[in-house]
């Protein structure tokens, strides 16, 4: 089958990737969609089991610093579009072992830009779509908003990381004219995160009756956004975003950690006909992240106004559906918990 366009999705096996490469697979039959990830403890095949034999879609497993791999993949495949998710993901991670994120977020970016760059002699039609966080913009306090001109001011490892891609990202396209276009989300959630981010490591404990961490005094603030909303978004971005161009993308959703989690605690109790109160008597308050942001918030304004998206999915809806989805999947749980990991875990982080 003769393909209109074929695109490169990188850490396409990981949680809001898999989303991605759901959506473009089902929506765009006339794109060959070409998913390169590492599967690291982070990717998992299964997360995709239902599109891997779609006409449309391949996997490669690899690294996104394989200078080789990446110039035979732009021979055989003549990418017309990049969509760039491949990374680490964990800020705990990055305060424990800041390596591997410099490793893959920032060399990995730029491989993967130099490899753009060495194939695409005619840029005509191309894109590299660069996807980052808002935790390059720092902390804010209890007021205000990040907005697409707020300064930089990482503070974590893997904030900073982010941002030093996000400036090769532009340089790139000022220096040597690479169509770039970039965007930077809030916290995503809903089915296939990685048990380690707050909401699924919440729902994974109340489950097995596991103490509820709670970092600090819990009342440090995140801007939670479905990642279908976030599938969506990029989408939007991919199609209709300017060159050169950021969008911050938010759910227009703030929680106090804590309140977030006696949300989870009230919402798993009625599902698993617990008491009521049950899960809250599981609450932990333990010692702060090192260099913890204080809260996240976006002004996702001109997105909306320039691109026409909006989130779509509330919060109450949205912690009800990945708790359900959750409890539905505990073989995908137990089998991405297995193993090394549980070891690393908590190891790091709760036992503390
Ligand atoms: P994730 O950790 O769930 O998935 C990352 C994927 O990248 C995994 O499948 C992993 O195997 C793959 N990968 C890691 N290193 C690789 C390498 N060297 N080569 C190829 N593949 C590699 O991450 P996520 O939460 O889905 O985040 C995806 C992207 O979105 C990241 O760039 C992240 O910074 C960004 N982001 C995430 C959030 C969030 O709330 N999760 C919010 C904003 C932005
Ligand atoms: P996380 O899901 O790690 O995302 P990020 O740090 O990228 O925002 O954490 C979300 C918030 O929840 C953050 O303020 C840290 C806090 N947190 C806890 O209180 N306990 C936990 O066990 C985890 C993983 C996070």
């Amino acid at each position: 089958m003769a393909f209109s366009s074929t695109l490169l999705i990188t850490g396409g096996a990981g949680f809001i990737g898999s989303h991605l490469v759901r959506r473009f697979v089902n929506k765009y039959p006339q794109y060959r969609i070409v998913n390169l990830d590492l599967l690291t403890y982070a990717g998992n095949l299964e997360n995709l089991h239902d599109v891997e034999q779609a006409p449309n879609y391949t996997f490669v497993k690899g690294d996104i610093n394989d200078e080789a791999l990446l110039d035979e993949l732009f021979e055989t495949y003549r990418f017309d579009g990049v969509i760039h998710l491949a990374a680490e993901s964990h800020v705990d991670r990055s305060i424990s072992n800041p390596m591997s994120f410099i490793q893959t977020n920032v060399f990995g970016t730029v491989r993967l830009l130099n490899a753009a760059r060495k194939h695409w002699t005619d840029k005509s039609g191309k894109r590299f779509y660069h996807i980052s966080t808002d935790e390059v913009y720092g902390s804010l306090g209890e007021t205000g908003l990040f907005s697409e001109t707020t300064p930089y001011d990482p503070r974590s490892p893997y904030s900073a990381s982010k941002a030093a891609s996000d400036h090769f990202v532009r340089a790139y396209f000022h220096t040597y004219d690479l169509p770039v276009v970039l965007s930077n989300c809030s916290n995503n959630y809903g089915p296939y995160q990685f048990p380690e981010k707050l909401i699924p490591l919440m729902i994974h404990n109340i489950f097995q009756q596991k103490p509820l961490p709670v970092y600090g005094d819990g009342k440090y603030t995140r801007d939670w956004l479905w990642v279908e909303d976030h599938a969506d978004a990029i989408d939007t971005v991919f199609h209709k975003g300017t060159i050169g161009e950021t969008y911050n993308i938010g759910g227009n959703n703030e929680w106090k950690n804590i309140d977030l989690v006696h949300a989870l605690c009230d919402i798993m109790d009625e599902l698993l006909e617990r008491p009521a109160d049950a899960s809250r008597q599981l609450i932990h308050f333990v010692k702060d992240r090192p260099g913890h942001d204080r809260r996240y918030a976006i002004d996702a304004e001109k997105i909306k106004s320039e691109l026409g998206w909006t989130p779509t999915v509330g919060a109450k809806d949205g912690l009800r559906r990945t708790a359900e989805w959750y409890l539905a999947h505990s073989g995908w749980l137990e089998r991405v918990t297995s193993g090394a990991y549980l070891n690393y875990y908590t190891q790091q982080y709760h036992n503390r």
